[in-house]
């Protein structure tokens, strides 16, 4: 998402600033700025899309000279991608200039106070609101830590903050939650970032700030207190990457850096819906009492997402739902009228046959509900309501985290309609809340679980064909399994539901298949059990995933991979951490160029 970089030293600023920015773009933006100090000012340049239209406009500009500033690219998240709406923000009385990563969730109500004050807004950012707080607050008695603090005790939701104050020259200061901030220690200057990959070519020296605490940064001296104002100890440490590595943060392909980044995707994507152990989806206008029928569209992992959504959505609402590829729906004259309610599901918010099938179903009387990571994209404008999963910018082709939060929007919608209909008790809807919330810390222990993952890769990445079978909801996410596998690595690779395998496909097995065995519907253990003999007894290889503590699979399969028990119908965000990495691992040990898999591309905005 954004990307924040500050500098404080003898050297100008802007052109330290505006690299910094450049390492930062692999993150996603669609707006970038920079604010300097200089004489006495805040001057300041932004400018909507690239990098590049931000130099150019910079280089027309004589004032943007000064030693000490601040800069950031941004990912609109609340107003569009303008210029004005873009980073930095300044006060009213043209003495605080800041950037900020995260999302202000009161910034409402703050705006209603700040306007009763006689603050004036020019923005349609959540972000403006901290500028102002910081000019009421220093107000008081112009003292900076004081303001900063009383700001900060405001604001609900997730910040890093880098800010600049006319009346503290040379100075910058940096605080965050819930966001990451990171200090640079160089020799006679100074430093702060949202990653280190904004400051490995100017200093390796770090700091890692903790939630809560802040820093005033001088060319020559870092001082980081605490969130009550006492002064913190911090260890400064030397960062071993290089820098190219630091532009993947460190690991070696943006899909595994995705990947790992998914517990925290998956908490963005949650917690903001979870009010007073409710959900509520801000601004959503559907009146479900009218819906007979929902059918769900996508293209590729985004509908692998929809089959999933299909059996919660169905279980927890009663309600039909039919899941449809949007590249069929479009052409085949769907049956939808005003009792219809159309779920659209894409990360990138532009894929061209989504587009169409929304037209075809919303030309029949449909309401159009969109699930779409990209603010403002073409999906986003044209639905009635739209669910925004904050999974960040992806920058790997192949979905991880894009996919996953879809299925935790997915998750809170059936449970946020089933209350809704009236179809779940209190009791029931508490507990299956709870399950969900716990879903970002369950896909960190998945990725904790799945040391052997790169072992079992180097054991199978010579076979040509993999099998992935399952039933229910193991079926659904055994598609999306063979699809990462098939779209990086280019191995042959089919999903299959278990019990269909008899009427076909258990032709085609022999001993030189694999055979990945998604058992983690323990209800269906049985069953799941009957089929893996049944491979077996053909010659293939078993790799099972399975819930840890299922005895009863390591007894059959010849590997088991465990994942952490979950909810049966929220597993599959669980289930497909460690299907990721083995595609993952497969590919690497194929040598196969991951993030860039030949022939494809990140949005499909052709047919
Ligand atoms: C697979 C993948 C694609 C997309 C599909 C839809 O890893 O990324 O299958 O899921 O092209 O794209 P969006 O979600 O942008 O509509």
């Amino acid at each position: 998402m954004c990307g924040i970089i500050g500098f404080t030293g003898e050297r100008s600023a802007v052109p330290i600033l505006l690299d910094g920015l450049k390492r930062l773009e692999y993150r996603g933006y669609d707006s970038a700025g920079v604010a300097v100090f200089n004489d006495g000012k805040i001057c300041m340049s932004k400018a909507a899309g690239q990098l590049s239209n931000l130099r150019e406009k910079i280089r027309d500009s004589a004032n943007l000279t000064g030693n000490s500033g601040i800069g950031h690219t941004r990912w609109a998240t609340h107003g569009a991608p303008t210029e004005t709406n873009a980073h930095p923000h300044i006060s009213n009385n043209g003495k605080f200039s800041i950037v900020h990563n995260g999302i202000i969730e009161n910034y409402e109500s703050l705006r209603e106070e700040l306007k009763e004050k006689g603050f004036d807004f020019y923005s349609q950012t959540d972000t403006e609101v901290i500028v102002h707080l910081l000019e009421y607050y220093y107000g008081f008695n112009g003292d900076f830590k004081a303001a900063i603090m009383k700001t900060a005790s405001r604001l609900a939701g997730s910040y890093a903050l880098g800010i600049i104050c006319t009346d503290a020259p040379g100075k910058i200061f940096a605080i965050r939650e819930s966001s990451p901030l990171i200090i640079g220690v160089g020799a006679g200057e100074n430093y702060f970032a949202s990653d280190v990959t904004a400051l490995v070519e100017n200093t390796r020296n770090v700091i890692y700030l903790e939630d809560g605490e802040f820093a005033e940064l001088t060319p020559c001296g870092v001082t980081v207190y605490d969130c009550i104002g006492r002064k913190v100890d911090k260890t400064v440490t030397r960062v071993a990457w290089d820098v190219e590595a630091a532009e993947k943060g460190g690991y070696e392909h943006f899909m595994l850096k995705e990947i790992m980044e998914q517990p925290r995707a998956l908490k963005s994507t949650i917690e903001p819906r979870v009010k007073q152990g409710r959900v509520e989806f801000e601004g959503l206008e559907l009146d479900l009492s009218r819906v007979r029928k929902i059918i769900i569209t996508a293209c590729g992992s985004a509908y692998y997402a929809g089959c999933v959504g299909r059996y919660v959505i169905e279980e927890l609402c009663r309600l039909p739902v039919e899941v449809e590829l949007a590249s069929e729906l479009r052409y085949r004259n769907p049956i939808a009228d005003e009792h219809t309610l159309l779920i659209a599901i894409s990360q990138s918010g532009e894929t061209a046959d989504t587009i169409g099938a929304i037209k075809e179903c919303r030309s029949r009387g449909a309401s159009v509900l969109a699930i779409v990571n990209v603010v403002g994209s073409t999906i986003a404008k044209l639905a009635d309501n739209v669910i925004y999963t904050w999974a960040g910018p992806e920058i790997a082709v192949a979905t991880t985290k894009g996919y996953t939060t879809q299925l935790a929007v997915l998750d809170l919608f059936a449970l946020y309609a089933a209350d809704e209909l009236g179809r779940i008790g209190a009791e029931r809807y508490r507990q299956l809340l709870g399950q969900i919330m716990k879903l970002p810390m369950l896909v960190q222990r998945a990725l904790d679980f799945s040391s052997n993952i790169p072992a079992l890769a180097g054991r199978y990445h010579k076979n040509r064909t993999v099998f992935f079978i399952g039933r229910n909801i193991d079926c659904a996410v055994g598609l999306e399994g063979s699809l990462k596998l098939k779209e990086i690595s280019y191995l042959h690779s089919e999903a299959y539901p278990a019990g269909e395998l008899k009427h076909g496909t258990i032709a085609l097995i022999d001993p030189d298949r694999l055979v990945v065995a998604l058992a983690c519907h323990e209800a269906l253990l049985d069953k799941m059990t009957g089929n893996i003999q049944e491979v077996k007894a053909r010659g293939a290889t078993v790799l099972a995933v399975a819930q840890e503590g299922t005895k009863k699979i390591v007894a059959e399969a010849d590997d088991v991979i465990f994942v952490p028990r979950a909810e049966p119908l929220f597993i599959a965000a669980v289930e497909i951490v460690p299907l990721q990495l083995f595609a993952y691992y497969i590919a690497r040990n194929n040598g196969c160029d991951i993030d860039k898999p030949k022939n494809l591309a990140k949005s499909v905005t052709v047919e």
